[in-house]
């Protein structure tokens, strides 16, 4: 029998979850050590896997030799963690957003090709079970050709998950546009079969700003997202705070799709509300979690609003992390480890909505001027397929 594949987690927080999903001593697979600066962490971690060492430098995961490496640190640490491994030949899981900015994405891309080692990068919303059955709807054509996309997201939790850390920070996360935004980005994306060419967007940081309490305090694990109500009454917020915490984005695909995604951090409920549009009809999510969604199909004419559409479908309860999807995503990784299959997720696509999330922010940040997305190199293109 072969010897089982030693795996290192880098950042033992909320998503310490995701990377413990890998702990599959009966497939051959074993959670062995962890690197996380945070003493609080590390105790927590050899809680849970008693013979596991801890390190607070990852760099000591090349000298052990691991297999692969779940990089499941803040943003701002993807780009030198990962390419210093991926030069070093350790295959890597890498959370989402793949780095903060466009070129620490290419670095990234680079470290993979030199290493000649494995990249896969976590954008577990392509597991959806909402997202997957609008695409599956698309892929049939019953919607005809794609022509234009809305994402309206609702984040209840914003205030509690992201202006009491470091995601707060743009030093430290380039803004939410990216940090949050990186998923549906990429799901736009997908579902229409496009990469942003030229963005443009305006934003504001119109609720969270006006508070004065900064007093966050550091290396506090985060259990869970607490949810303030109204977001005013938040506390604790992170001594720095100069993310948007509302955004919309427009988006020009380079298939000419036109797209938009709306996101707003003080809303009262939880939840991203597609629509698709093509030549021949519309989807649109309502609710996007198993269980209590649906998605509907409009294909025929209707003179006025048709609530029900032509055709509905009820989107199946399904157990675990995000519904589900982090155990598929996390099986994915492992057989990609093991065989080579490939993925629906890709490093290039990670490239992509990062790209597209920074030059968004740009727009922001310059009074919502048009901004071209930088183009990815050929031979990046090539080497990743
Ligand atoms: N795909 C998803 O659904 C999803 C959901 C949540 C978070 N994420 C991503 O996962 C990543 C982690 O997010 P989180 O919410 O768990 O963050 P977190 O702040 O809760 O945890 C980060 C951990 O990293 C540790 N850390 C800090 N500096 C470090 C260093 N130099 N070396 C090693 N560890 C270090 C911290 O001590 C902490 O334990 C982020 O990139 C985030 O965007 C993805």
């Amino acid at each position: 029998m072969s010897s089982p594949l030693r795996i290192g987690v880098i950042g033992w927080g909320l998503r310490g979850n995701l990377a413990a999903l890998a702990h599959r001593p009966d497939e051959g697979v074993e959670l062995v050590a962890l690197a996380d600066p945070n003493p609080a962490a590390q105790a927590a971690f050899l809680e849970r896997f008693p013979s596991a060492s801890v390190t607070a430098d990852y760099q000591d995961f090349i000298a052990d030799k691991m297999d692969a490496v779940f990089v499941t640190s803040p943003d701002w640490l993807h780009e030198e963690q990962a390419a210093t491994l991926l030069c070093a030949g350790v295959a890597v899981y890498l959370e989402k957003p793949m780095a903060i900015t466009t070129e620490g994405c290419d670095r990234i891309l680079r470290a993979a090709v030199n290493g000649g080692s494995k990249l896969f990068v976590g954008h577990n919303m392509r597991h959806f079970g909402v997202v997957r059955k609008m695409k599956e709807w698309i892929d049939e054509g019953r919607i005809g050709e794609v022509k234009a996309a809305w994402c309206r997201h609702f984040v209840s939790y914003g205030g509690d998950a992201y202006f009491r850390d470091w995601h707060a920070d743009r030093s430290k996360s380039t803004g939410l546009l990216l940090q949050k935004g990186a998923h549906d980005i990429d799901v736009i994306h997908w579902l229409c079969g496009g990469y942003s060419e030229t963005v443009s967007a305006f934003g504001d940081l119109s609720v969270y700003g006006d508070i004065q309490d900064r007093q966050a305090k550091e290396g506090e694990i985060k259990v869970a997202f607490r949810k303030t109500w109204p977001p005013k009454s938040l506390d604790k917020l992170n001594p720095v705070v100069d993310v948007e915490d509302i955004n919309m984005m427009l988006m020009k695909l380079d298939n000419g799709v036109l797209a938009s995604y709306q996101q707003c951090h003080f809303a009262p409920d939880a939840w991203r509300n597609y629509t698709v549009i093509g030549t021949e009809g519309r989807i649109e999510n309502f609710g996007d979690s198993p269980g209590s969604s649906v998605i509907r199909l409009w294909n025929q004419n209707h003179q006025k609003f048709a609530e029900h559409g032509d055709l509905e479908f009820e989107v199946p309860l399904a157990t675990g992390g995000h519904g589900g999807a982090d155990e598929q995503i996390v099986g994915e990784f492992l057989d990609y480890l093991r065989t080579g299959t490939t993925s629906v997720t890709s490093p290039i696509a990670a490239r992509q909505s990062v790209a597209a999330g920074v030059a968004a922010t740009q727009s922001v940040r310059s009074g919502g001027q048009t901004v071209q997305v930088p183009q990815i190199a050929p031979e990046l293109l090539k080497h990743f397929g």
